[in-house]
């Protein structure tokens, strides 16, 4: 009989990657994906430490799971394997197993290859996880299974992994350790397999994509833009995405691929944090506010019609009132697409967490209730700028609302039309006769 498997996934694109790939690499020791937690006998949760209070999170969702798995055991005698992966388990690997005794495995992100061998090395008459958080030095992503099931019309594939950035703010370059870059003939013979499955829009995905410099095809090292024109070779491959890059890590093959690749879609993460050279300084950036500005224009000379987002962190230690208001005068001078943002939230380990000048929460609430105010007008405007517009949209799924699919813009935005107007995977022109706060509403152009 088959055995099945529930992946509950936090956090970030990286994470929805990796959760893939750990459910093929469960695929062999007979778990099948059921979307009902109940009825799971393997719950992996894969869980994300980036802000506040996530290991209080984790701790919660476990305790839920221990009643699961009691009764479980006691009304059917089956047993429910219970393992945490992720950033969190990485970070608090050895609490998870002090207090949550009846977690049966806890793998870090870089130890996802060992999982099938974790899981067979569970002892069920002991109290102990089996717990790997190692960072080891081969490709994790090589020992991994390749991913044979059929991913969608819009597929992940992961390039690069890890940061050396040590932004004060962050837990990543601990969680996820150093940068590496896949080489390049691995990760064109993982977007080949996705697009025989059915793949025709690929995001690359990474810390710090752009950063990625991996061995080339002729055994030179590469750049990023490098490995794109490669890629945008790849027969089938419709579209091409990436995120999340860094300022830093523009470089002039990159410029040059948004001006001269076609399947590069005309849409850009680009996170800036904050628009005060002060604060940027004391977050460890290493650019400044014109420097991020200078990127930006370069971009939509060479390509105009790009669309732009970021993330903001506010109330960051000593933010003052003038810092913000760097932040949003940036924000106005860009005019993005559409933005994420947070207050800062202290997390352990990092070194903003000690600085003095922590910013009240009442001052953070204020702060991210205006700048979401200033990015919800701007995504807005964007929206309504399409409304006429023929553009190609990307058939990804059905919508929820019956009788219609959806689909995704050039600029990502969520496009919603009527269910006959295309197969999935295809690439049809619509008519943009709605625009909404998050999404279009779209016509067969005729
Ligand atoms: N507090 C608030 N936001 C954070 N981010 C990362 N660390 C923190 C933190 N400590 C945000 C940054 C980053 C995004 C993924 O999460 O904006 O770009
Ligand atoms: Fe974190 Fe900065 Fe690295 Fe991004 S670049 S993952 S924000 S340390």
């Amino acid at each position: 009989m088959q055995k099945k498997l529930h992946i509950k996934t936090y956090g970030c694109q990286m994470n929805v990657y990796d959760s893939a790939r750990m459910a093929d690499s469960l695929a062999p020791l007979g778990y099948g994906a059921t979307p009902q937690l109940d009825d799971a006998d393997m719950v992996v949760i894969n869980t994300c430490h980036i802000r506040e209070k996530a290991a209080e999170k984790v701790f919660s969702e476990l305790g839920r799971l221990r009643k699961i798995k009691n009764a479980r055991m006691e009304e059917h005698g089956r047993d429910m394997v219970i393992v945490v992966a992720g950033c969190v388990a990485q970070a608090e690997g050895e609490e998870i197993a002090r207090r949550a005794p009846w977690v049966d495995v806890i793998v870090g992100p870089q130890a996802y290859q060992n999982l099938p061998a974790l899981i067979g090395k569970i002892d069920p008459s002991s109290r102990q996880a089996v717990v790997d958080t190692e960072f080891p030095v081969a490709d994790k992503f090589d020992l991994l299974p390749t991913n044979e099931s059929p991913r969608g019309a819009a597929a992940f594939l992961s390039v690069q992994e890890g940061c050396d950035k040590f932004c004060s703010f962050c837990v990543v370059p601990y969680t996820r350790g150093a940068e590496f870059s896949r080489p390049a003939d691995s990760i064109i013979a993982e977007a080949r397999r996705l697009i025989k499955g059915g793949a025709v829009e690929l995001t690359l995905l990474g810390q710090n994509v752009n950063a990625w410099h991996g061995e080339g095809l002729d055994g030179r090292v590469w750049d990023f833009g490098r490995l794109l024109f490669a890629l945008a070779e790849l027969s089938g491959l419709k579209r091409l995405r990436y995120t999340t890059s860094h300022p830093l890590d523009m470089h002039e093959a990159l410029y040059q691929a948004h001006a001269e690749i076609p399947q590069l879609m005309p849409y850009l993460h680009l996170p800036v944090q904050s628009g005060s050279d002060r604060i940027l300084k004391a977050m460890n950036r290493r650019h400044s506010r014109d420097d991020y500005l200078r990127i930006i224009d370069r971009l939509r000379d060479v390509r105009p019609d790009l669309a732009l987002s970021g993330d903001f962190i506010v109330g960051f230690p000593n933010e003052s009132d003038g810092d913000f208001a760097d932040t949003l005068n940036l924000i106005a001078r860009v005019d993005y697409a559409s933005a994420y943002s947070f207050k800062y939230s202290p997390r352990p380990g990092t070194p903003a967490a000690n600085h003095d000048g922590q910013i009240d929460e009442a001052v953070k609430s204020a702060r991210l209730t205006s700048l979401q105010q200033l990015i919800s007008a701007q995504q807005q405007k964007f929206n309504h700028s399409k409304l006429g517009a023929v553009m190609d949209v990307l058939v990804e799924r059905p919508a929820s609302k019956a009788g219609q699919k959806a689909g995704r813009s050039p600029w990502m935005q969520a496009v919603h039309f009527h269910a006959a107007s295309g197969e999935i995977g295809d690439i049809i022109p619509l008519k943009i006769v709605g625009a909404h706060q998050n999404s279009l509403a779209g016509c067969v152009a005729s």
